[in-house]
């Protein structure tokens, strides 16, 4: 298992409490670590990052233990979801504690809280001994890093401290769930765990926002995207497609679930397989490789499949797609 050494464990919480920025591995992407506690330093999160300053942040704390220090209520079902997920990839949105910052919740009377597992995100919480807000460590509306090389990539500069974690275990970001009204629990964002996981802790879960939800910024249309236009096609149309478009000499990406089944020339071609988790935990650098592909005009993504098991896939893949091609 990934252990940071002690001394940069501790470089990363000089940096933190001296108000910077430290990103760090946890098990889902990498996160844009910042004290929760100091607005200064929140601020620095969305100038890095190029996000809008009213998109609120997920405070990422060591366990439940100190809780009540960031939400006023924790209802029942939320302290059986975490009981049962945490530490692990789910975020509860939770009635937010009086002095938690406006800058973390974007003004909001809620507040996003999550228990991460992965080993050197637990060591960096605990050596820290507070609450880190940590948006993934990628510019705004852009792919997700699952890497500490995509995370230099993405914001190099920006951050004081890296810890290198390898690659993410998961590679999609946290199931995000809310629980502000007693009783009632609502997915916001599918993510590892999945919604009948959920269902078998809590019995009825709603889907997706409603008028009153809160506003969740992963879910604006286009989000997680490439800057290559991004296109879903059925699999079996992926070949014809190809041709259609490379006729007149452009160069394709595809990242598909299988071999080509025709020898196709002036593509890159990617076969992520069939099984949901080895996807996803490849999806986001497999679309960083394609999008760096030389003079590719488009990637090509097959259709994942219409299950549960792959939700959190096609949730990311329909908002990278809706990137449209002529922005
Ligand atoms: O897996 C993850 O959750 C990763 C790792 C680093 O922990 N973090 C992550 O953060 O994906 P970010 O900022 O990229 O996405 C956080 C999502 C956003 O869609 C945000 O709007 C939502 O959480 N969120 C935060 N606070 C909220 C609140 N009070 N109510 C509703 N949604 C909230
Ligand atoms: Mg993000």
């Amino acid at each position: 298992m990934v252990r940071a050494l002690q001394s940069e464990i501790e470089a990363a919480v000089e940096a933190l409490r001296a108000g910077e920025l430290v990103a760090f591995p946890t098990e889902t992407v990498y996160g844009l670590g910042a004290n929760a506690a100091d607005a200064n330093a929140v601020a620095k999160v969305f100038t890095a990052k190029g996000r809008p300053s009213d998109h609120p942040l997920i405070v990422h704390l060591d366990s439940a233990k100190y809780i009540h220090r960031w939400v006023r209520d924790f209802p029942a079902a939320a302290k059986a979801l975490a009981a049962k997920f945490w530490p692990g990839p789910l975020t509860l949105v939770l009635p937010k504690e009086e002095k938690v910052l406006d800058v973390v919740t974007g003004g909001q009377d809620s507040v996003a809280i999550r228990v991460p597992s992965h080993r050197v995100a637990q060591q960096l919480l605990t050596a820290f001994g507070g609450g880190l807000v940590a948006p993934s460590a990628n510019r705004y509306g852009r792919l997700s890093p699952t890497r500490p090389e995509h995370v230099r990539e993405e914001l190099g500069e920006a951050v004081s401290v890296i810890l290198d974690g390898g690659e993410c275990k998961l590679g999609v970001e946290s199931t995000i769930v809310s629980c502000l009204v007693e009783g009632q629990v609502r997915l916001l964002r599918p993510g590892a765990v999945t919604l009948n996981q959920l269902r078998a802790v809590v019995g009825e879960v709603a889907v997706g926002a409603d008028e009153g939800t809160p506003r969740t910024p992963g879910s604006v249309v286009s989000h997680y995207a490439p800057s290559t236009p991004l296109e879903i096609v059925p699999a079996d149309q992926l070949e014809a497609r190809v041709e259609e478009l490379s006729a007149g000499g452009a160069r394709l990406a595809v990242l598909a679930m299988r071999l080509p089944m025709t020898t196709l020339e002036r593509v890159s071609w990617i076969n992520a397989g069939r099984k949901p988790q080895t996807y996803a935990h490849d999806l986001y650098a497999n679309l960083r490789t394609l999008d760096k592909a030389a003079g590719c005009v488009r990637i090509l993504v097959q259709e994942v499949p219409a299950t549960e098991a792959w939700d959190a896939v096609r949730d990311r893949l329909m908002k990278a797609a809706a990137k449209s091609p002529d922005r």
